[in-house]
C-alpha cells in the first residue's frame, strides 16, 4: 500500500519552522515504528524539533501518536485509586525506593514503571538489581496480582516491550543524535508512557540543577507546564514539583549502597533531604489520588514500620531475598578535606560523573553495571569540615577508574572560612498545577 506521505515533505517541513499537521504526525511517528521511516530521517526530524520546537497542539498530537504506537494499560479493576511518581533523573536519586511503599501503606495502589540509568543518572532498575533474586520483568498480569495484594499495593518494574514502543525507538535515537535536552521531545517521552500506562495520578519530580537534564529554572518550569497540560488532558491527575538537584540527594550516589540509604529512611531514619523530599511527594501522589493525609501522619508511616512492612512484600513479591547482605566494591580510596570550614557546594554533576566512573553507571544502554560502585559522601553544603577529614570515599571493583573520578571531583566542591553562615535552599523549589 501506498505511504500517505512523504518523509522527506515531513522532515522540509519542520526544517521550514512550519507547523506540522496532525494527520503528518500520526503518519511519521506510526511509519517510523513500523520501520518505513528510517533512523536517519527520523534523526533528521528530531533534530528540526530540537531548533525550531513544536507548538501545543503539535505536542498534544506527537504524544498521542506515541501512545498509540503501542497498548494501554488500565488498572480500573483493582478498585482503589492509582498514583505514580516520574522523576527526570538525578545524581543519588533513590526515591522511589522508599516512596512507592509509603504511599502504598496508605492504601493507594503505585504501578511504578521505572528505567535504567544512562550516563551520570542512575536508574531505579539498576539500583534494585542488587538485591539478590528481584526481578523487574514481570507480565501485565503479575503487575495487575501485585497491585490488588493490599500486603504489597505497589509494584517497580520495567516498562514492557508494548508501551509507547516509539518512544523506545526515538529515544535511542535522540541519545545518539544530541537531541535528548529539548523539551517537546522530553515531556512527549515521559507522558506518552505515563498515560498509556493508565495510572490516575501523576506527580513529576522535575530535577533543576547541574546533576539534572534542566540546568536553569525557566527550562524546568517550561517543562513541568508542558507535560502538567498533557496529562491534565488525557484525564491523568497530573502535578509537577520543581526540585533541587545542584547537590545529589542524600549521602550516596552508586546502586547497592543507594539501597542501603533506602531501607535507612524506611526504618525511620535515614538523611533529612531524602525523608523530606520522599514525604513532599507522598503528601503530593496521597492528595492527587483522593486519598490526602497530613505530613505528619505520612512521616509516621516512616517511623513505626507501616511503609517498612510494604517495602519487605513488595520485595519479595518480585523475587528479592529482602534480608541478604548487600555487595559491596573491593576497592575503596578516601577524598580529603584540605582545609576546615563550611561546605558551601558540592556538585550533582561532578558526583554524579565519578560514580558513573567507577561503574556505578553505564555509557551504552547494553552496558553492565557494578552493583557495588559509587560514592559515599561523608559531608554535604552545610557541613563544618576539618583540614584531613573525609569529604567522601570512592567505592569500585576496578581501582583503574580511581584517577579518572579524581579527576572530574577536582573542583567539585567549595570550603568557606570557618564561620561562613551557610544554610543550603530548599529541596522543593516549586509546585506547578
Ligand atoms: N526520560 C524519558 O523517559 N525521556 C526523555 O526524553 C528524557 C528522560
Amino acid at each position: 500500500m501506498a505511504e500517505k506521505f512523504d518523509v522527506v515533505d515531513v522532515i522540509r517541513t519542520k526544517r521550514d519552522k512550519n507547523i506540522l499537521s496532525d494527520d503528518q504526525i500520526d503518519w511519521v511517528i506510526d511509519a517510523y515504528t513500523r520501520g518505513v521511516v528510517d533512523p536517519e530521517q527520523m534523526s533528521a526530524l528530531a533534530m528540526a524539533v530540537f531548533l525550531n520546537g513544536m507548538t501545543r497542539p503539535e505536542i498534544a498530537r506527537w504524544c498521542n501518536a506515541m501512545i498509540d504506537s503501542g497498548e494501554r494499560l488500565g488498572f480500573e479493576s483493582l478498585g482503589v485509586p492509582t498514583s505514580d511518581k516520574h522523576s527526570t533523573g538525578g545524581v543519588g536519586d533513590k526515591i522511589t525506593l522508599p516512596l512507592a511503599p509509603l504511599v502504598a501503606a496508605f492504601g493507594v495502589a503505585v504501578p511504578q514503571l521505572s528505567g535504567r540509568g544512562l550516563g551520570h543518572t542512575g536508574g531505579t532498575l539498576d539500583k534494585l538489581e542488587s538485591i539478590p533474586g528481584w526481578n523487574c520483568n514481570l507480565t501485565n498480569e503479575q503487575v495487575e496480582a501485585q497491585l490488588k495484594d493490599p500486603n504489597v499495593r505497589s509494584v517497580i518494574c520495567a516498562a514492557g516491550p508494548n508501551l509507547a514502543p516509539a518512544d523506545k525507538k526515538l529515544y535511542a535515537l535522540r541519545d545518539i543524535t544530541a537531541t535528548v535536552d529539548c523539551v517537546p521531545l522530553i515531556a512527549t517521552s515521559i507522558m506518552s508512557k505515563k498515560i498509556a500506562e493508565g495510572t490516575d495520578a501523576l506527580i513529576l519530580d522535575v530535577k533543576v540543577g547541574s546533576g539534572a537534564f534542566m540546568k536553569q529554572l525557566d527550562m524546568a518550569r517550561e517543562l513541568a507546564r508542558t507535560m502538567v497540560d498533557l496529562g491534565t488532558d488525557a484525564g491523568v491527575n497530573t502535578v509537577a514539583m520543581l526540585t533541587d538537584m545542584s547537590t545529589p540527594l542524600g549521602l550516596t550516589a552508586g546502586n547497592a549502597m543507594e539501597v542501603r540509604e533506602s531501607v535507612e529512611v524506611l526504618a525511620g531514619g535515614g538523611p533529612q533531604d531524602v525523608v523530606d523530599l520522599t514525604v513532599a511527594l507522598a503528601v503530593e501522589m496521597l492528595d492527587a489520588a483522593g486519598q490526602p493525609q497530613g505530613e505528619d501522619e505520612v512521616r509516621a508511616a516512616l517511623q513505626d514500620g507501616r511503609a517498612m512492612d510494604k517495602w519487605r512484600n513488595l520485595i519479595a513479591a518480585q523475587g528479592g531475598d529482602v534480608d541478604a547482605e548487600l555487595p559491596w566494591a573491593t576497592e575503596t580510596q578516601d577524598v580529603l578535606a584540605e582545609t576546615d570550614g563550611v561546605m558551601t557546594r558540592l556538585d550533582a554533576l561532578d558526583v554524579g560523573v565519578a560514580a558513573w566512573r567507577l561503574g556505578a553507571g553505564r555509557a551504552r544502554a547494553t552496558d553492565p553495571v557494578q552493583a557495588g560502585a559509587g560514592v559515599v559522601m561523608h559531608a554535604k553544603p552545610g557541613d563544618q569540615v576539618t583540614a584531613g577529614q573525609p569529604l567522601m570515599t570512592l567505592h569500585t571493583d576496578t581501582p583503574d577508574q580511581f584517577p579518572r573520578a579524581l579527576e572530574v571531583l577536582d573542583g567539585a566542591w567549595d570550603i568557606a572560612p570557618v564561620g561562613t553562615a551557610f544554610t543550603p535552599g530548599p529541596i522543593v523549589i516549586e509546585k506547578i498545577v
